[in-house]
């Protein structure tokens, strides 16, 4: 049977434009191509587990519009259990517009609508079915209130959780976060959250060091195209990147997230399921997309058997 895991977090609508660059204020400028997809940091992570195989269910909230229902429509169809997806009358859905240029780096401004609705009662509510779950993983684009109770709950009831304080918010609370099994930030979230500097590997150290003698187990602090970096009390160790050529880099840390949720609860291999969400990643940087371009299992695998030996 999949391990059951639960994510307590946002969903988008991306809003996609590609550009050669960005406009200038007052200046109106044509750019190559845009799309839609299906976005938002937390049904990004569920949308990756759950095409990996694991057994996934959402907690968040869409706005009763067009963009709501195909946001539900979208979960199911990648096997996400949405007994707790809750729809908000009068709001609108959480939407992302995005701008990626033609190295593949992205810019993005969110809208977060429903998800702004989503409230500890949300978690008082799912509180049965959370507590099946081996897992939870939360991000902070729902209201810090609900990620503090969540970690608290789920804390209570011994079942181990993710932090990725995504996207950064300089009033998140450490004291309260320090009770998450792992946290993942990137270097700035990392900065913000301990206000030490993040500026090289060493002092990333010290900051993700920072966090460990308050109370957290793990910190895992992810650097982009340099990989990951693996903290805990008594081990620092690099996750090394799979160099790829990047076509569209967004979701790529969601990619990274999710499918190391789905190998850690299968296997309980914290090392060795960060080197596996590492090339999941990679995997998805060379299509174009958020979720569009997350592998199924068996195309994961397909990638990885033809990667060249180490
Ligand atoms: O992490 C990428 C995501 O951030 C996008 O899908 C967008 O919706 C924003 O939430």
């Amino acid at each position: 049977m999949a391990h059951r895991i639960a994510v307590v977090g946002s969903n988008m609508t991306d809003l996609v434009t590609s550009i050669i660059r960005m406009p200038v204020p007052g200046e109106t400028l044509e750019a190559p191509s845009f799309s839609m997809g299906f976005g938002g940091k937390g049904a990004n992570q569920a949308v990756a587990a759950g095409r990996l195989g694991a057994d996934v269910m959402m907690v968040t909230k869409v706005g009763d519009d067009v963009f709501g229902q195909s946001t539900i429509k979208n979960l199911k169809e990648n096997g996400i259990d949405i007994t707790h997806v809750g729809t908000v009358a009068g709001k609108s859905s959480g939407v992302a517009p995005i701008f990626v240029d033609e190295s593949g780096e992205n810019s993005i401004l969110i809208i977060k609508g429903a998800n702004n609705e989503l409230k500890p009662a949300d978690i008082d509510a799912a509180a049965e079915d959370l507590k099946r779950c081996d897992l939870i993983l939360m991000q902070l684009e729902v209201p810090l209130e609900t990620v503090y109770y969540t970690i608290a709950f789920a804390d209570r009831h011994g079942i181990e959780t993710i932090l990725n304080p995504a996207p950064a918010a300089p009033n998140l609370d450490s004291s309260k976060v320090i009770k998450a099994t792992f946290l993942i930030p990137n270097e700035t979230e990392l900065a913000l959250l301990t206000g030490l500097p993040t500026d090289t590997d060493a002092e990333i150290e010290d900051a993700a060091r920072s966090l460990i003698a308050k109370g957290i187990r793990t910190v895992i602090v992810t650097l982009g195209s340099r990989g990951a970096r693996l903290i805990t009390a008594d081990s620092s160790t690099l996750i090394e990147p799979l160099k790829v050529k990047p076509k569209d880099t967004t979701g790529a840390g969601d990619a990274f997230i999710g499918s190391f949720a789905r190998f850690y609860v299968a296997t309980g291999e914290l090392e060795a399921s960060l080197k596996k969400a590492a090339l999941y990643a990679a995997d998805s940087i060379t299509r174009e997309g958020t979720q569009k371009s997350y592998a199924t299992l068996e195309e994961f695998n397909t990638f990885v058997g033809q990667l060249p030996p180490k």
